[in-house]
């Protein structure tokens, strides 16, 4: 088979704070197990990323820490680093975006786009605090989005539609540092013609049959919308100057820079292989470019990252982009501020790299939003993790161990064998395929089949009542086959195993294919065995809970952030009764209400309140509901409205009504 040519790159994290498990498995994880699937395969494949370190988000958390946004990025591009390498994610070349190289290419960029006609000059009027005495860009500002009517979003793209915005098309807009009205004042800017690429870029993303329809249809509404001019350019100090004389003050917009990056950070990786021009492999000749992204950068990626290749030539365009809907902590979307969040740093302090890796990827928020629960990351270690591809491993190796270490000769084989001989030779293809396809969930669910299947095929052989030795052979090398298969998932269990079993080299330099051979030969003496995976213990999912999930509560004072009258009037608050009840089918601590709300009618509401209340306590009793939330869909199910309930100690406690009332009576 020809061996294919493929560059991988996973969205620059700003390094402005640390990164949390929904960015692991939005754009990284995935982008590691794609990867390293490849390697396996062969392919020649380069996995890039850096830390993206301009912008507003860096220039503003400086300014809010009191240190400068040099010492931001130092700080969070060590971290982040680390934390990648702790999980096991494979770069190739992990840079930053404030090398010397990075700048350059930048500038040069810039102005070959100047050259090709494709950048002009105008002046604009933006908002400008009065206080700060400085114009605001991007998150500078905050307002309301001209779009969706979204309150408190910032000026670089609203988070509620996803809407790509500018800082001046912001409704009543603010100051983010000091709150006050900016006024409109005079300023110049260089442009880059969109507009000239719809066309093109329309032409080019309905031809992209490969794509998810997600990206592509998000994408071709918002080029039939009509794509305009945009400013690529910002009145700031932290970033990569306008390389034109006279343009002092101006730096390139960071969505200007930032995926500029994933070239330059090319070109570093070739000269630190002494190779200078290996770079140009990728990006201008036959090389697939696939992106890993979260889902609020499609924009980015999909549209004008292309446009700007096209504009500038020679560069190749992104060939896949693979992006991530969103991940939640328990129900809630993660905050900062509310100290709702698990960071990948902390996670990685408790617990082993793989059973994370196991836990995100078994919840891969590939086609809808996941939730991460620290319960049910327990469940699935102890309960699946170990509990089917540790045991088959543990259990098969032990009785080897027990009888000598050494692979037995094979007499004959019977049906089950030969049974079990056909899922070996046919595994690379059935985990492989769905890889191919971007489909990490089917994939691993495959791969745990694989273990299951071993475990029934070892319990039906009954190895301990007959001395059975084509057992023996084929659990040993179905044991070799799991280490193969794993390692894109579970880069640090396959070596474990591959070191058991005692085989030459180590397992990242295997061929995916040969997962399907019989490589552990009669006669052959496996290593000494260990335990494979730690269970968890529910002492340590408390311990982590109270050391890391409710620390900012506990710090002193809460932070009061005030609403307006007429936002709180927004809310539609009424009081539903419990018709019924049900266990949500895919998450352990959600149930189904059925909720009456009067004139509203009956509702579906997803709530997490199973661990505080039986199903037969809820049925008819009557609760508080905000009824106009938008209806969302959490693991599959539709949630039509939130129920009100106190946080006791992280345990709900419901909020219900002093006298009879009846359903779908307003709260005011
Ligand atoms: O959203 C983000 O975190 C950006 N820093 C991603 C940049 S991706 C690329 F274009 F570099
Ligand atoms: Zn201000």
């Amino acid at each position: 088979m020809t061996k294919e040519r493929i560059l991988v790159t996973s969205a620059l994290p700003y390094a402005n704070g640390p990164l949390h498990v929904g960015h692991a498995i939005g754009a990284y994880i995935p982008a590691d197990v794609y990867t390293r699937y490849h390697r396996l395969k062969g392919d020649e494949i380069l996995f890039i990323c850096g830390t993206d370190e301009h912008g507003t988000p860096i220039a503003v958390t400086a300014e809010q820490e009191g240190i400068s946004p040099q010492e931001v990025v130092d700080k969070y591009y060590r971290i982040i680093k680390k934390a990648f390498s702790d999980l096991g994610i494979s770069f190739d070349n992990f840079s930053r975006t404030s090398r010397k190289i990075h700048y350059e290419l930048s500038q040069k960029f810039f102005l070959n786009i100047l050259e090709n006609g494709f950048i002009y000059k105008k002046i604009v009027e933006r908002p400008y605090c009065p206080r700060c005495k400085r114009f605001l860009p991007d998150r500078y500002v905050k307002g309301t989005c001209p779009y969706c009517g979204s309150n408190d979003e910032r000026g670089d793209q609203c988070e509620a539609c996803g809407k790509q915005l500018e800082p001046h098309e912001l409704k009543e807009p603010y100051c983010a540092i000091c709150r006050e009205i900016p006024e409109m004042k005079e300023t110049e800017h260089w442009f880059f013609r969109l507009s000239e690429f719809s066309e093109r870029l329309r032409e080019w993303i309905s031809g992209n049959r490969h794509w998810p329809d997600n990206a592509r249809n998000f994408c071709l509404a918002w080029i039939k919308e009509g794509l305009k001019d945009r400013a690529i350019t910002r009145d700031l100090d932290w970033g990569i100057p306008v390389p034109i004389k006279g343009s002092k003050g101006k730096v390139l917009y960071v969505w200007f820079d930032a995926p500029i990056g994933y070239i330059s950070a090319t070109k570093e990786w070739a000269l630190g292989i002494n190779k200078e021009n290996e770079w140009k492999k990728y990006w201008c000749n036959k090389a697939k470019i696939v992106h890993f992204i979260g889902k609020d950068n499609i924009p980015f990626h999909a549209v004008i990252w292309p446009a700007m290749l096209l504009a500038h030539g020679n560069f190749n365009l992104p060939w896949q982009i693979s992006s991530n809907e969103y991940l939640t902590l328990e129900g809630r979307k993660m905050s900062t501020s509310r100290g709702w969040i698990l960071w990948l740093h902390n996670c990685l302090e408790e617990f082993e790299p793989d059973a994370l890796r196991y836990y995100l990827l078994s919840i891969n928020p590939e086609r809808h939003d996941a939730d991460f629960s620290l319960r049910e990351f327990q469940h699935r270690v102890n309960n699946e993790l170990i509990a089917t591809f540790g045991n088959f491993i543990h259990r098969s190796l032990i009785f080897i161990e027990k009888k000598g270490s050494v692979i037995p000769k094979i007499k004959e084989f019977d049906g089950l064998d030969e049974e079990m001989l056909e899922f070996i030779r046919e595994s690379p293809g059935r985990v492989g395929r769905n890889l191919e396809k971007f489909r990490f969930l089917d994939a691993l669910r495959e791969l745990m089949n694989l273990a299951h299947h071993g475990n029934e095929y070892f319990q039906k052989k009954e190895p301990w009542k007959n001395e059975n030795s084509s057992t023996l052979y084929l659990c040993a090398n179905l044991c070799r086959t799991l280490a193969i298969l794993c390692e894109p998932f579970l880069p640090f269990t396959a070596e474990k195993i591959w070191k058991t079993l005692n085989l030459e080299g180590s397992v990242h330099d295997q061929d995916w294919n040969a997962a399907s051979e019989l490589g552990v030969k009669e006669g052959h003496k496996i290593g000494k065995v260990e335990v494979l995976f730690k269970r968890i213990e529910d002492e340590e999912i408390e311990d982590f809970e109270s050391k890391f999930l409710k620390l900012k509560l506990r710090e002193g004072k809460e932070k009061m952030e005030y609403i307006e009258f007429d936002e709180f009037e927004k809310l539609d608050i009424r009081i539903g009764r419990i018709k019924g009840v049900r266990d949500h089918p895919r998450a352990d601590k959600l149930y189904l209400l059925n909720v009456d709300l009067g004139s509203l009618g009956e509702r579906q509401l997803v709530a997490g309140i199973k661990e505080a209340y039986k199903k037969e306590e809820l049925i008819g009793k009557d609760i508080v509901v905000v009824a106009n939330l938008k209806p969302v869909k959490l693991r599959g199910q539709k949630s039509e409205g939130m129920l009100l309930a106190a946080d006791v100690d992280g345990k709900p406690v419901l909020l219900t009504i002093d006298k009879g009332v009846k359903p779908g009576t307003k709260i005011r």
